[in-house]
């Protein structure tokens, strides 16, 4: 039996996060400042974030050491295991090769933590006491509940308050590690109050949490703000991914043709790909071809303008530039909670900009089929996130039996869905819907776009 598992040894664990910036063919667009629209300073984003991680956020260094208690945190789940997808590839009697790199064997469940404990570390270490985060559906929430569990930080997270009513076991899992959560929109912030009282109702969204989170922490002298996504430091944490599948991917005696995965807000996929993308930049491997999956509800990439942007629905963030849906648009509920965001991480978008990655959308009922057909081969439930990027293997797998090509296919598998079994519930008894691209709604929230 051909060995199906490429395990590294914890010695062997990589020390070092790779930072793009240095890489880019182009540098990157400037951060602005919301109020001045000026390059923003370090200065402008202390009040918010430790030092270290501002640093980094901007860092020229190829290389970043990760910090020895860092690293004995990530051991204990780490390094996470490639494996070989043998029986979705008999299933498919596809002659393509299918490797997935496995972020479901962390403590939450997903890729969340690798960023999550470097954060806490940091604000730690600059003795900060409190962090206030939001979340969606709850994976960010949890990873970071752990992390500063670990380092013995208070933390808040505002969950979005249609996933807070209906998805308890993030929450109680948030409030296991100790964390304090609160619906969003909630009467603890401005930004909750104000859309508060322009609709008693409100569901929230990512953005409007965000915004609570950033009023907290800008409001307290005692608290930071953290998070999940899209910023250049989270993306370089989570190049600890890709690294270790360099080396795993050696292991195996094969380098890939194709690397897929599904961008929320990029952070996953980032880390996953932007320790092979240096290949391509460099030259060596032109024909490398690198895959963003994203919802057809929130297709950001493959429907939205390049522009500046916020991060949040209250225009408290810096303005980035990004392929964005506007930052007042909200997303229908497709069950990828973690992919229902207006934007996504610049890097990602400069780089597709520049033409090196490629995008596509998918709707979430072909989406589901694939994550049955993974269970029903390789055994894993995958989060709604992650099944995107496994129906886009799927259809390459089935280019390759067509065309008779013998590719090899990586899929960043970013977490697994036991916490997402009401999804899988509705998807076989045939209760799920699929949601058009919202044209309409995005083109009332590019209104909004901040003038620059
Ligand atoms: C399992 C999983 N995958 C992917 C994502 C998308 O986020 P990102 O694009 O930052 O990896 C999320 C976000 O919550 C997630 O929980």
């Amino acid at each position: 039996m051909e060995r199906t598992k490429f395990i590294l040894d914890e010695k062997d664990m990589p020390t070092r996060w790779y930072n793009i910036l240095p890489d880019l063919p182009e540098p990157l667009p400037q951060v602005l400042h919301p109020g001045t629209k000026q390059p923003v300073t370090p200065d402008d984003l202390k009040p918010i974030f430790p030092m270290a991680l501002i640093m980094q956020e901007f860092s020229p260094e190829r290389y970043i050491e990760i910090p020895e208690e860092v690293q004995a945190i990530y051991r204990t789940w780490r390094p996470t295991i490639l494996h070989r997808a043998h029986r979705l590839e008999k299933a498919l009697d596809t002659p393509a090769k299918i490797f997935f790199k496995y972020e479901g064997t962390s403590q939450a469940g997903s890729h969340k933590p690798n960023t999550a404990v470097a954060q806490a570390y940091y604000n730690k270490k600059e003795g900060v006491k409190r962090i206030a985060t939001e979340t969606g559906a709850g994976q960010w929430g949890s990873a970071l509940a752990m992390g500063c569990m670990f380092f013995d930080i208070e933390l808040k997270v505002y969950m979005v308050k249609i996933s807070y009513e209906q998805k308890p076991y993030r929450r109680i899992l948030i409030e296991t590690w100790g964390a304090t959560v609160v619906p969003s929109p909630s009467t603890d912030t401005k930004a909750g109050r104000d859309i508060l009282a322009q609709d008693p109702e409100c569901t929230g969204s990512l953005g409007l949490a965000i915004s609570e989170a950033v009023e907290d922490a800008a409001t307290r002298d005692d608290t930071n703000y953290s998070l999940g996504s899209v910023l250049n430091h989270v993306l370089l944490h989570q190049t600890i991914i890709g690294e270790e599948t360099r080396k795993q991917m050696e292991m195996a005696g094969e380098y890939p043709d194709i690397i897929i995965g599904c961008i929320g807000g990029g952070s996953n996929f980032a880390g996953q790909f932007l320790p092979w993308i240096r290949d391509k930049i460099s030259g060596e491997k032109p024909d490398l071809r690198i895959i963003c999956v994203e919802p057809k509800a929130a297709p950001t990439l493959t429907k939205g303008p390049y522009a500046y942007d916020f991060g949040d629905v209250a225009g408290l963030t810096p303005l980035l530039k990004m392929y964005t849906l506007g930052h007042t648009f909200i997303p229908s509920p497709i069950h990828a909670g973690g992919l229902r965001y207006h934007g996504m991480a610049p890097i990602i978008c400069h780089l597709y900009n520049l033409g090196l990655i490629e995008a596509r959308a998918e709707y979430q009922i072909p989406v589901f089929e694939a994550g049955v057909k993974f269970a029903r081969t390789e055994g894993i439930i995958t989060a709604p996130e992650p099944c995107h990027n496994v129906k886009v293997a799927i259809d390459e797998a089935l280019k390759c039996k067509e065309s008779g090509e013998s590719k090899n296919i990586l899929i960043a598998h970013s977490g697994h869905g036991h916490f997402d079994l009401a999804a899988y519930d509705e998807y076989l008894s045939g209760r799920m819907k699929d949601y058009e691209f919202p044209e309409d709604k995005v083109k009332e929230a590019l209104t909004h776009l901040p003038k620059v």
